[in-house]
């Protein structure tokens, strides 16, 4: 039987570090580290995971300022606000909260955010730095980077291992596989493209899902005693929970963690990680334009 992996305790852990550090910091200079967050529309997953994201803030001891802007936002009304952003000597961190409406050049958007206050990791500076030999990106996705933290966390070293990373997203999938084959693991990106995706997943030491698909990754995909991270969060209809869903990954559960040595729960796998790596990422960016590392 798998042993699961607890995101929530590692995240806390790693959050109760951020805020011994951001009250150092403080001490040292005189600044709280301060994070602007841009919501626009009235998505309410969004709307959720942006409140979350400024209570994480406060309980580390650092400064958040939200920016909520209608759904009938312009490009130039947003790239207005990103220009004052970027000027904004107190922000130290800028995050967009994606996906933005149709009607935006979201990448055009992402691109806008001055790298040093690039606390998502989403602007293309950052992921070609991180796709290239010799280079190092200012910062890397946060959902990446909780991955990564929660192997190192289970102690895998991922020299030479085999690892099926399903879905290519620009959030999740490619940067994983940056970070991992920058790890020196040997990694396979599958995709909905990829033929018999059993063949790819049974022969991974690790095996990550971020699809978006429930059951799709079963315990006979696997190999024997491989670690599985499901980095998906999909809600499915259930008559006996309270909201009449609940949520699962793309992972069948069960029949995984009948082989699997190690796996992440959902909810609280990788989701607490995303949090947890955006503290950092932003304690990160002020002690750099702080200059105090
Ligand atoms: N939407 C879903 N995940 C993320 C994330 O990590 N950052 C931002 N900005 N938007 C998201």
């Amino acid at each position: 039987m798998a042993e699961l992996i607890d995101g929530k305790a590692i995240a806390a852990g790693i959050r109760a570090d951020v805020a011994t550090a951001v009250a150092a910091f403080t001490a040292q200079t005189g600044y709280v580290p301060t994070l602007a967050t841009v919501l626009v529309g009235d998505d309410a997953g969004s709307a959720y995971y942006v409140r979350a994201k400024h209570r994480a803030c406060k309980s580390a001891g650092m400064k958040s300022v939200g920016h909520e802007l209608s759904a009938e936002t312009t490009q130039a009304e947003l790239e207005s606000l990103l220009k004052t952003l970027n000027d904004d000597d107190s922000i130290d961190g800028i995050l967009v909260q994606l996906p933005l409406p149709k009607h935006i050049d979201e990448q055009r958007i992402i691109d806008l955010v001055a790298i040093e206050k690039d606390v998502d990791g989403f602007n293309v500076q950052n992921i070609g730095a991180l796709a290239m030999r010799g280079r190092e990106p200012r910062f890397s996705p946060a959902t990446p980077l909780g991955i990564m933290r929660l192997l190192s966390e289970i102690g895998v070293d991922l020299n030479g291992k085999n690892v099926a990373m399903i879905g290519r997203s620009n959030l999740v999938g490619t940067p994983t596989t940056l970070l991992l084959a920058n790890a020196n693991a040997t990694v396979t990106l599958c995709h909905s493209r990829t033929r018999n995706l059993a063949e790819h997943t049974r022969l991974a030491d690790i095996v990550i899902s971020a699809v978006g698909r429930p059951n799709l990754i079963t315990g006979e995909m696997l190999k024997e005693g491989c670690i599985v991270i499901d980095v998906a969060i999909n809600e499915v209809a259930d008559e006996t929970a309270k909201r009449g869903y609940r949520l699962v990954g793309d992972v069948a559960f069960e029949s995984a963690e009948k082989v699997a040595a190690h796996i992440t729960p959902v909810p609280g796998g990788v989701g607490p990680m995303t949090i947890a790596m955006l503290l950092v990422n932003t304690l990160k960016a002020a002690q750099l334009r702080r200059a105090t590392t």
